[in-house]
């Protein structure tokens, strides 16, 4: 859960890994360092704080020169987030360097057969346990750095991607990866290291990312040396020609990525169903579904696991799928779901939902259905990444890089592929009439304009915010397919605005949570016009007579709820399971009006990354 970026090549190493740490920031914000060899000895820089800290302390602390270096943006586990914990960590000659992120879980038995070796130890971390136990290797063997390095990592348990080099050999450096991403770029006499191709796209559109076990060896003009660390079988490496450009990865003109994030919703569901939604033909065409039709059509059940907003996704697939296909869904948190000893079996199929691909609960609980032989479909954002990889196939969301660390239209095309994959699949089992699908497919053409015309409540989402924004306690209430819209809402304000926050279905309010409601609580309800409109408004005056504020999403031309609520918001009328994706979107304006206003970080929230690649 950090981010590492590496350098070697004719430039100065410097701008490339700095500009490359400021991309890689969501994945990590609490420490930062480089180190950059300058010809003759290795320059280091780090501190506690944010990749601008960093900027800053070097130009107090080095001369930033030379073509070789490493840098890393760090989310503590190990060692407080301190200067000294902060990356990169020395050996104790000071001849070896390294980045490292990801745990290592047996370091404390490593550091203590190290210390009685008569090794010493400044930080409280795993990393320079790792740096130290690869010196030991070399010290009492003839090994180079490469070997030495598989040496040491056969000896870890636990993940990383790494980045190390040596002093005595500048013009190498080695990486390896098992559980963390690292990608390499692969330019003209030059390579780039890191754990996505954000640092490098300006460079080079060539890339191999590293399997799980594989590390390499990285020496100008040489062809990379790619090996398995396991079995030391040589690896044939793949370099794939990358399609995302820097317009696509920068704020564009928007204070935030959040909010950049939130407006690119419309063109974000277009391009994930562009393709696969053929309207003229009256078709669905998804590759990895046709490819396992018999597998879903012939599952018992399907499960779905994931984490955070994806696993809202997944509440939102639970009620589509149930009710398009007719086959039972059951929705699980991948932390609980890996450790619980679920009865699974080859007759199910999982869907695993990440937009990173790279949530380590989600990867575990991936490895453990697959062990049990089910099989298993990812639905994941990042292409190549490690969730795409180890599922037994999958359809990608294809939203761009999502850099907020709040997921916005990671969500959206989430629910989309997933309405692609219910209709596809309700079309093959023949449980929706020829009439109803198409009826379906169009409607869902049309959510990228519906989504554009609820954007337009963004200035109105902001007059709500200011008058809500120094609340305690928020609720969102919802119903049916907008139950998990409430859960959506909630998460996504109390992660950017630190204001406490539950959602529930509206019927259970009355089953505790209406205690809380007094003239102080500001409740989101999601009161659109289907089947339980009724209901809901019966929930908003149970509300009203408590003297609860309410913020009613609505839909387009209601006058029943506007009449009671304190504000509504509007969105257009659309089929009852689209509606997710349209309610969605003032909640998340809200939260996000209600950060800024409050002076949060919006982009990096406290104590958070993008992808939690730690259980
Ligand atoms: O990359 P993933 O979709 O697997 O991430 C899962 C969660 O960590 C993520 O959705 C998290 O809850 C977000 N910060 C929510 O905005």
């Amino acid at each position: 859960m950090c981010g590492i970026v590496g350098y070697i090549g004719h430039r100065d190493a410097y701008p490339v890994i700095l500009k490359g740490l400021q991309r890689l920031e969501y994945r990590g914000y609490d420490s930062a360092g480089i180190a950059l060899y300058d010809g003759s000895e290795i320059k280091l820089s780090k501190t506690k704080g944010k990749v601008a800290d960093l900027e800053a302390k070097v130009s107090e602390q080095i001369n930033p020169v030379g073509s070789l270096g490493i840098g890393h943006t760090r989310w503590a586990t190990h060692g407080v987030p301190n200067d000294v914990n902060s990356h990169p960590h020395f050996s104790n000659s000071g001849d070896l360097v390294i980045i490292h992120n990801g745990i290592i879980e047996n370091y404390a038995t490593l550091k203590e057969e190290l210390i009685k070796r008569g090794y010493k130890f400044s930080s409280d971390t795993d990393t320079e346990v790792l740096v130290n136990l690869i010196e030991d290797i070399q010290k009492n063997s003839d090994l180079k750095l490469g070997k030495a390095v598989q040496v040491a990592l056969n000896q870890v348990v636990g993940a990383y991607a790494i980045a190390v080099f040596d002093i005595k050999k500048p013009n190498e450096i080695v990486v390896a990866r098992l559980g963390s991403p690292l990608a390499i770029g692969v330019g003209e006499n030059e390579f780039f290291i890191a754990s996505d191709a954000s640092p490098f796209i300006e460079y080079t559109n060539n890339a191999v990312y590293l399997e799980d076990e594989e590390m390499a060896v990285i020496r100008l003009h040489k062809p990379l040396n790619v090996r398995n660390i396991k079995d030391d079988r040589i690896v044939s490496p793949y370099v794939q020609e990358l399609k995302i450009n820097l317009e696509q990865i920068e704020k564009g003109g928007y204070d935030h990525f959040m909010l950049k994030e939130i407006f690119e919703q419309p063109n974000a569901i277009k391009d994930t169903y562009r393709g696969r939604l053929l309207i003229d033909e009256g078709i669905i065409k998804m590759a990895g579904v046709e490819d396992n039709m018999g597998k879903f059509l012939n599952a018992n059940r399907i499960i779905i696991i994931a984490c955070g907003t994806s696993w809202h996704a997944g509440l939102v697939a639970e009620y589509i799928i149930e009710d398009l296909v007719r086959i039972p869904v059951e929705v699980e948190y991948a932390s609980e779901f890996r450790y619980r000893n679920p009865v699974i079996n080859e007759n199910d199929v999982v869907i695993a939902i990440s937009q990173s691909g790279e949530t380590a609960d989600t990867l575990a609980a991936i490895k453990l259905a697959k062990e049990k032989g089910a099989f298993v479909f990812g639905v994941c954002n990042v292409v190549g990444s490690s969730i795409s990889r180890e599922t037994h196939a999958g359809a990608y969301t294809h939203a761009g890089p999502e850099i907020g660390v709040a997921s916005t239209k990671a969500f959206t095309t989430q629910i989309t592929v997933l309405t692609l994959i219910a209709l596809r699949l309700a079309k093959a089992k023949g449980t929706m009439s020829n009439t109803d699908f198409r009826r379906h497919l169009v409607e869902l053409e049309t959510i990228p304009e519906k989504v554009a015309a609820t954007l337009k409540s963004d200035a109105l989402a902001k007059e709500i915010a200011a008058i809500y924004k120094d609340a305690k306690n928020f609720l969102y209430l919802g119903r049916g397919f907008n139950f998990p819209v409430a859960l959506e809402g909630a998460l996504k304000l109390k992660e950017i605005s630190y204001i406490h926050a539950e959602g529930y279905p509206a019927a259970e309010m009355k089953h505790g949570p209406i205690a809380l409601i007094d003239e102080n609580m500001p409740i989101a309800v999601i009161a659109t016009k289907y089947g339980h409109y009724e209901k809901v408004v019966s929930n908003i005056q149970e509300i009203k007579s408590r003297k609860g504020k309410i913020i009613a999403v609505v839909t387009k031309g209601d006058t029943q709820v506007r009449d009671i609520a304190d504000h509504v918001i509007e969105v257009p009328e659309t089929l009852e399971l689209l509606s997710p994706l349209l309610t969605t979107i003032p909640l998340q304006l809200l939260s996000y009006h209600i950060a800024v206003m409050l002076d949060r970080n919006v982009d990096q929230p406290r104590n958070l990354a993008k992808s939690v690649t730690v259980e």
